[in-house]
């Protein structure tokens, strides 16, 4: 399996991501994600990205490209779930070139719709574990315990780029670099939107009938 998840921010791409990941044994690489680990351990990378990513703009192309093929290049099967990669046509059409280089093709691209009065109430009350990095909603998919982590017991945060301001940058962003990757992905025959106002297992339930019109579920 080779999908790419595409949608804007707080469409459910990481929550899905992780599931489906557990679900088909395939490894998830969420930009996002390898991005902060970078910043946490103070890489140059993660030096460039840090006020990028603060204020809601997208990381160079050139970065973020190098930085996903060497995680694509590392996976063992060559399979993958994409979350937040590519995010620009420059992305997509750098991606296209190193597939094709290592003669891969990708399967789809599912793209989540959802309101923006959902997404902004998804990112407000997004709580994360910083410890093993499960992913919570303070209401849609609350802890047992508020506040505390589930599986670790740690104690929940909230990432720096889920305020109102960033919030804004953020969907801006979105709109002018990466929404135009719909039409991309539509003309090359590999778009399937999905309805991402819907719960956590409707939309899995739907993915698998998506898998199994592909012929992907095994
Ligand atoms: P990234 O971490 O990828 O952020 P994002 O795209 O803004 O997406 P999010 O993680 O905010 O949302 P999501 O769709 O994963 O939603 P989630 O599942 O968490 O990127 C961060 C930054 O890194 C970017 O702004 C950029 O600066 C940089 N960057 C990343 N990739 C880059 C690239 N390719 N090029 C350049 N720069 C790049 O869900 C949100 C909340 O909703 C959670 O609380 C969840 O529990 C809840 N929820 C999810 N689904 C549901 C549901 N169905 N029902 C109810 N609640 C739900």
């Amino acid at each position: 399996m080779k999908i790419i998840l595409l949608g804007p921010p707080g469409a459910g791409k990481g929550t899905h991501a992780k599931v489906l990941s557990e679900t088909w044994k395939v490894p998830h690489l969420a930009t996002g994600d390898i991005l902060r680990g970078h910043i946490k351990s103070g890489t140059d990378l993660g030096k460039k990205a840090k006020d990028v990513i603060e204020k809601g703009g997208l990381v160079s192309d050139d970065l973020v490209n190098a930085m996903m093929f060497e995680e694509i290049s590392r996976l063992p099967k060559k399979e993958f779930i994409l979350d937040g990669f590519p995010r620009t046509i420059g992305q997509a059409e750098a991606l296209d070139v190193f597939l094709k280089k290592n003669h891969l093709r990708l399967d789809a691209v599912l793209d989540f719709e959802t309101d923006e009065n959902i997404l902004i109430d998804r990112l407000s009350g997004r709580r994360g574990c910083p410890k093993c990095g499960a992913n919570y909603h303070i209401r849609n998919i609350p802890p047992k315990k508020p506040g505390v982590c589930d599986k670790c017991g740690a104690a929940l945060t909230q990432r720096k780029d889920d305020n109102p301001e960033t919030i804004r940058n953020r969907f801006a962003t979105y709109q002018k670099e990466t929404s135009p990757l719909i039409q991309y992905y539509t003309n090359a025959n590999l778009l399937v939107s999905v309805d991402a106002n819907l719960d956590v297992p409707s939309l899995q339930k739907r993915f698998r009938t998506i898998f199994e019109e592909l012929k992907l579920a095994v």
